[in-house]
Protein backbone atom coordinates (compact mmCIF):
# COMPACT_ATOMS: atom_id res chain seq x y z
CA UNK A 1 0.00 0.00 0.00
CA UNK A 2 3.17 2.49 -0.30
CA UNK A 3 5.21 3.89 1.81
CA UNK A 4 5.93 6.80 4.20
CA UNK A 5 8.29 8.87 6.13
CA UNK A 6 6.34 9.81 8.83
CA UNK A 7 8.75 12.69 10.31
CA UNK A 8 8.62 16.36 10.03
CA UNK A 9 8.61 16.33 6.61
CA UNK A 10 5.21 15.33 6.19
CA UNK A 11 3.79 17.47 8.79
CA UNK A 12 6.11 20.39 6.63
CA UNK A 13 4.48 19.11 3.38
CA UNK A 14 0.83 18.71 3.77
CA UNK A 15 0.52 20.82 6.84
CA UNK A 16 1.86 23.94 4.26
CA UNK A 17 -0.08 22.59 1.21
CA UNK A 18 -3.76 22.53 3.13
CA UNK A 19 -3.17 26.22 4.31
CA UNK A 20 -2.80 26.79 0.61
CA UNK A 21 -5.87 25.33 -0.49
CA UNK A 22 -7.65 27.13 2.16
CA UNK A 23 -6.80 30.12 1.05
CA UNK A 24 -6.85 29.64 -2.50
CA UNK A 25 -9.97 28.48 -2.66
CA UNK A 26 -11.45 31.72 -1.15
CA UNK A 27 -10.43 33.16 -4.58
CA UNK A 28 -10.83 29.72 -6.90
CA UNK A 29 -13.35 27.74 -7.45
CA UNK A 30 -11.72 25.27 -9.67
CA UNK A 31 -8.68 23.46 -9.57
CA UNK A 32 -6.22 21.88 -11.84
CA UNK A 33 -3.96 19.46 -9.77
CA UNK A 34 -0.78 18.35 -10.64
CA UNK A 35 1.31 15.69 -9.29
CA UNK A 36 4.90 15.06 -10.17
CA UNK A 37 5.86 12.67 -7.24
CA UNK A 38 1.99 11.06 -6.22
CA UNK A 39 2.44 8.44 -3.86
CA UNK A 40 -0.17 5.83 -2.67
CA UNK A 41 -3.29 7.29 -2.15
CA UNK A 42 -3.11 6.13 1.79
CA UNK A 43 0.05 4.77 2.79
CA UNK A 44 0.66 2.24 5.37
CA UNK A 45 4.00 1.52 5.48
CA UNK A 46 6.58 3.91 7.86
CA UNK A 47 9.81 4.10 6.52
CA UNK A 48 11.17 6.52 9.80
CA UNK A 49 10.19 7.58 13.01
CA UNK A 50 9.61 11.16 14.83
CA UNK A 51 8.09 11.88 18.09
CA UNK A 52 6.75 14.65 17.06
CA UNK A 53 4.97 13.47 14.13
CA UNK A 54 3.18 10.32 16.48
CA UNK A 55 2.44 13.72 18.47
CA UNK A 56 0.26 15.23 16.32
CA UNK A 57 -1.39 11.92 14.99
CA UNK A 58 -2.00 10.57 18.29
CA UNK A 59 -3.54 14.37 19.04
CA UNK A 60 -5.86 14.61 16.07
CA UNK A 61 -8.59 14.80 18.16
CA UNK A 62 -7.73 17.80 19.28
CA UNK A 63 -6.12 19.32 16.15
CA UNK A 64 -6.89 23.26 15.35
CA UNK A 65 -5.20 23.21 12.10
CA UNK A 66 -6.99 22.47 8.47
CA UNK A 67 -4.46 19.67 7.83
CA UNK A 68 -4.83 18.21 11.49
CA UNK A 69 -8.59 17.79 10.96
CA UNK A 70 -8.30 16.51 7.02
CA UNK A 71 -5.68 13.75 8.43
CA UNK A 72 -8.28 12.84 11.16
CA UNK A 73 -11.42 12.57 8.90
CA UNK A 74 -9.38 11.19 5.85
CA UNK A 75 -8.11 8.03 8.07
CA UNK A 76 -10.72 7.90 10.78
CA UNK A 77 -11.68 4.42 8.37
CA UNK A 78 -8.29 3.44 7.79
CA UNK A 79 -6.45 4.15 11.35
CA UNK A 80 -2.04 4.20 10.50
CA UNK A 81 -2.46 4.89 7.44
CA UNK A 82 -0.54 8.47 6.05
CA UNK A 83 -2.82 10.21 2.94
CA UNK A 84 -0.98 11.47 0.14
CA UNK A 85 -0.62 14.98 -1.29
CA UNK A 86 -4.04 14.32 -3.87
CA UNK A 87 -5.78 13.00 -0.69
CA UNK A 88 -6.22 16.55 1.08
CA UNK A 89 -6.51 18.41 -2.20
CA UNK A 90 -10.07 16.10 -2.94
CA UNK A 91 -10.75 16.20 0.36
CA UNK A 92 -10.36 19.91 0.66
CA UNK A 93 -11.54 21.77 -2.43
CA UNK A 94 -14.81 23.16 -2.74
CA UNK A 95 -16.11 23.07 -6.23
CA UNK A 96 -14.55 21.61 -9.94
CA UNK A 97 -11.59 19.54 -9.07
CA UNK A 98 -9.11 17.65 -12.15
CA UNK A 99 -5.97 15.97 -11.22
CA UNK A 100 -3.11 14.40 -12.93
CA UNK A 101 -0.99 11.96 -10.76
CA UNK A 102 2.70 10.97 -11.96
CA UNK A 103 4.06 7.88 -10.12
CA UNK A 104 6.91 5.50 -11.42
CA UNK A 105 6.32 2.64 -8.99
CA UNK A 106 3.85 -0.14 -10.68
CA UNK A 107 2.30 -1.01 -7.66
CA UNK A 108 1.86 2.83 -6.81
CA UNK A 109 0.27 3.63 -10.11
CA UNK A 110 -2.20 1.05 -10.20
CA UNK A 111 -3.46 1.91 -6.85
CA UNK A 112 -3.83 5.44 -7.69
CA UNK A 113 -5.57 4.63 -11.04
CA UNK A 114 -7.76 2.47 -8.96
CA UNK A 115 -8.70 5.68 -6.39
CA UNK A 116 -8.94 8.20 -9.25
CA UNK A 117 -11.76 5.97 -10.97
CA UNK A 118 -13.44 5.63 -7.67
CA UNK A 119 -13.37 9.67 -7.37
CA UNK A 120 -14.57 9.93 -10.82
CA UNK A 121 -17.81 7.67 -9.87
CA UNK A 122 -18.49 9.59 -7.22
CA UNK A 123 -18.12 12.66 -9.40
CA UNK A 124 -15.63 14.41 -6.83
CA UNK A 125 -13.26 14.69 -10.46
CA UNK A 126 -13.90 16.47 -13.78
CA UNK A 127 -10.85 14.66 -15.14
CA UNK A 128 -8.62 12.16 -13.45
CA UNK A 129 -5.49 10.95 -14.94
CA UNK A 130 -2.46 9.15 -13.59
CA UNK A 131 0.86 8.64 -15.74
CA UNK A 132 2.91 5.63 -14.83
CA UNK A 133 6.07 6.45 -15.18
CA UNK A 134 8.98 9.41 -14.63
CA UNK A 135 7.28 12.79 -14.71
CA UNK A 136 9.57 14.32 -17.00
CA UNK A 137 8.17 12.03 -19.64
CA UNK A 138 4.70 13.50 -18.68
CA UNK A 139 5.57 16.73 -18.08
CA UNK A 140 7.85 16.84 -21.48
CA UNK A 141 4.25 15.86 -23.43
CA UNK A 142 3.02 19.23 -22.48
CA UNK A 143 0.78 19.75 -19.16
CA UNK A 144 -3.13 20.18 -19.21
CA UNK A 145 -4.55 23.56 -18.96
CA UNK A 146 -7.86 24.11 -17.04
CA UNK A 147 -9.88 23.98 -20.02
CA UNK A 148 -8.37 20.56 -21.48
CA UNK A 149 -8.81 19.41 -17.91
CA UNK A 150 -12.81 20.19 -17.89
CA UNK A 151 -12.41 23.26 -15.97
CA UNK A 152 -13.31 27.18 -16.64
CA UNK A 153 -10.29 29.07 -17.32
CA UNK A 154 -10.09 30.72 -14.25
CA UNK A 155 -9.04 27.85 -12.36
CA UNK A 156 -6.51 27.56 -10.10
CA UNK A 157 -3.39 25.17 -11.59
CA UNK A 158 -1.56 23.80 -8.52
CA UNK A 159 2.09 21.54 -9.17
CA UNK A 160 3.25 19.79 -6.32
CA UNK A 161 7.06 18.23 -6.39
CA UNK A 162 7.71 16.00 -3.21
CA UNK A 163 11.24 14.65 -4.41
CA UNK A 164 13.58 12.65 -1.57
CA UNK A 165 15.52 16.32 -2.45
CA UNK A 166 16.76 19.09 -4.85
CA UNK A 167 20.12 18.78 -5.74
CA UNK A 168 22.10 21.45 -7.59
CA UNK A 169 24.41 19.19 -8.91
CA UNK A 170 24.90 19.21 -12.47
CA UNK A 171 26.84 16.22 -13.07
CA UNK A 172 25.07 14.41 -10.85
CA UNK A 173 21.88 14.65 -12.96
CA UNK A 174 19.59 11.20 -12.86
CA UNK A 175 21.82 9.33 -10.41
CA UNK A 176 18.41 9.26 -8.50
CA UNK A 177 15.04 10.45 -10.84
CA UNK A 178 13.82 10.18 -7.25
CA UNK A 179 15.55 13.56 -6.43
CA UNK A 180 15.45 16.74 -8.37
CA UNK A 181 18.78 18.42 -10.25
CA UNK A 182 19.15 21.94 -11.99
CA UNK A 183 18.87 20.30 -15.64
CA UNK A 184 14.89 19.45 -14.38
CA UNK A 185 14.17 23.87 -13.49
CA UNK A 186 14.25 24.68 -17.02
CA UNK A 187 12.60 21.30 -17.82
CA UNK A 188 9.97 22.34 -15.27
CA UNK A 189 9.47 26.05 -16.61
CA UNK A 190 8.91 24.58 -20.08
CA UNK A 191 6.59 22.67 -19.46
CA UNK A 192 4.27 25.27 -16.95
CA UNK A 193 4.85 28.01 -19.42
CA UNK A 194 2.11 26.57 -21.97
CA UNK A 195 -0.18 26.84 -18.71
CA UNK A 196 -2.33 29.50 -18.80
CA UNK A 197 -3.56 31.63 -15.71
CA UNK A 198 -3.39 31.37 -12.00
CA UNK A 199 -0.31 28.80 -11.22
CA UNK A 200 1.17 27.57 -8.17
CA UNK A 201 3.72 25.30 -7.43
CA UNK A 202 4.56 23.76 -4.21
CA UNK A 203 8.51 22.40 -4.66
CA UNK A 204 9.67 20.23 -1.54
CA UNK A 205 13.41 19.31 -0.50
CA UNK A 206 13.89 16.37 2.43
CA UNK A 207 17.76 16.66 2.72
CA UNK A 208 20.60 18.77 2.52
CA UNK A 209 22.74 15.25 2.05
CA UNK A 210 25.41 16.38 -0.88
CA UNK A 211 26.14 18.83 0.54
CA UNK A 212 22.88 21.46 -0.90
CA UNK A 213 22.31 23.95 1.67
CA UNK A 214 19.29 25.38 1.84
CA UNK A 215 20.32 29.16 0.22
CA UNK A 216 21.79 27.29 -2.56
CA UNK A 217 18.83 25.41 -3.19
CA UNK A 218 16.79 27.98 -2.57
CA UNK A 219 18.68 30.70 -4.97
CA UNK A 220 18.94 28.19 -7.53
CA UNK A 221 15.42 27.44 -8.04
CA UNK A 222 14.29 30.92 -7.30
CA UNK A 223 16.41 32.13 -10.70
CA UNK A 224 15.47 29.04 -12.29
CA UNK A 225 11.68 29.30 -12.17
CA UNK A 226 12.11 33.60 -12.46
CA UNK A 227 12.82 32.36 -16.00
CA UNK A 228 9.36 31.45 -16.33
CA UNK A 229 7.82 33.99 -14.42
CA UNK A 230 7.49 32.62 -11.17
CA UNK A 231 8.22 34.41 -8.11
CA UNK A 232 8.72 32.64 -4.42
CA UNK A 233 5.66 34.05 -2.42
CA UNK A 234 6.36 31.64 0.84
CA UNK A 235 8.91 28.96 2.26
CA UNK A 236 8.09 26.72 5.53
CA UNK A 237 11.06 24.99 7.06
CA UNK A 238 11.62 22.53 9.33
CA UNK A 239 15.04 23.36 10.36
CA UNK A 240 18.15 23.51 8.39
CA UNK A 241 17.31 20.01 6.49
CA UNK A 242 13.69 19.94 5.38
CA UNK A 243 12.21 23.08 3.10
CA UNK A 244 8.59 23.56 1.08
CA UNK A 245 9.24 26.58 -1.85
CA UNK A 246 6.04 27.81 -2.80
CA UNK A 247 6.03 29.75 -6.19
CA UNK A 248 3.05 32.07 -8.30
CA UNK A 249 2.32 33.46 -11.28
CA UNK A 250 -0.90 34.92 -12.51
CA UNK A 251 -1.81 34.74 -8.63
CA UNK A 252 -2.97 38.53 -7.56
CA UNK A 253 -3.51 36.79 -4.16
CA UNK A 254 -0.41 35.03 -3.37
CA UNK A 255 2.11 37.28 -2.13
CA UNK A 256 -0.10 39.06 0.66
CA UNK A 257 -1.88 36.28 1.84
CA UNK A 258 0.44 32.92 1.58
CA UNK A 259 3.57 35.33 2.99
CA UNK A 260 2.97 34.58 6.50
CA UNK A 261 2.99 30.79 6.09
CA UNK A 262 6.50 30.50 6.82
CA UNK A 263 6.43 31.95 10.57
CA UNK A 264 2.47 30.52 11.28
CA UNK A 265 4.13 27.12 10.02
CA UNK A 266 7.38 27.60 12.73
CA UNK A 267 4.69 28.94 15.42
CA UNK A 268 3.03 25.21 14.99
CA UNK A 269 5.35 23.47 14.40
CA UNK A 270 7.05 24.79 17.76
CA UNK A 271 3.89 24.02 19.78
CA UNK A 272 3.61 20.33 18.73
CA UNK A 273 7.47 20.30 19.37
CA UNK A 274 6.92 21.49 23.18
CA UNK A 275 3.91 19.09 23.57
CA UNK A 276 5.95 16.20 21.87
CA UNK A 277 8.36 16.86 24.55
CA UNK A 278 5.89 17.11 27.59
CA UNK A 279 4.35 13.84 26.67
C1 LIG B 1 9.88 10.79 -4.26
S1 LIG B 1 8.96 9.97 -3.09
C2 LIG B 1 9.31 11.09 -1.83
C3 LIG B 1 8.38 11.11 -0.80
C4 LIG B 1 8.78 11.92 0.44
N1 LIG B 1 9.06 13.23 0.06
C5 LIG B 1 9.97 11.28 1.11
O1 LIG B 1 11.01 11.92 1.14
O2 LIG B 1 9.73 10.18 1.58
C6 LIG B 1 7.39 10.13 -3.50
C7 LIG B 1 6.86 9.20 -4.55
O3 LIG B 1 7.42 9.57 -5.78
C8 LIG B 1 7.64 8.37 -6.57
N2 LIG B 1 8.72 8.73 -7.50
C9 LIG B 1 10.05 8.73 -7.28
N3 LIG B 1 10.71 9.17 -8.36
C10 LIG B 1 9.77 9.46 -9.29
C11 LIG B 1 9.83 9.98 -10.62
N4 LIG B 1 11.00 10.28 -11.19
N5 LIG B 1 8.68 10.20 -11.29
C12 LIG B 1 7.48 9.88 -10.70
N6 LIG B 1 7.36 9.38 -9.44
C13 LIG B 1 8.49 9.19 -8.74
C14 LIG B 1 7.99 7.32 -5.56
O4 LIG B 1 7.68 6.04 -6.06
C15 LIG B 1 7.09 7.70 -4.36
O5 LIG B 1 5.84 7.03 -4.43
Amino acid sequence: MGKYKGNKGNLMQHWTLCEVLLIANCHHSSLNYIDAHAMAPFAATRKGNDPVFDHVRDNLANGQSVYEQAWKELTSDCPGTYPNSANFVQHLWRGDLSMLLCEKDAGIAARLKAWVDDLRQSEKLRCGKVHHGDWRERFCQGLPNPVDAGLPEDALTLVSFHPYMISDRTHRYMEDPGNLYPQDMGAIGQALEDVKGAVVVQMSTYSINGPNPQPDITSLVDKSLRVYGLERVAKTRTGGDMMSLIYARNVDWACGELKSLGDRFTDWLDAQRKAAKRT
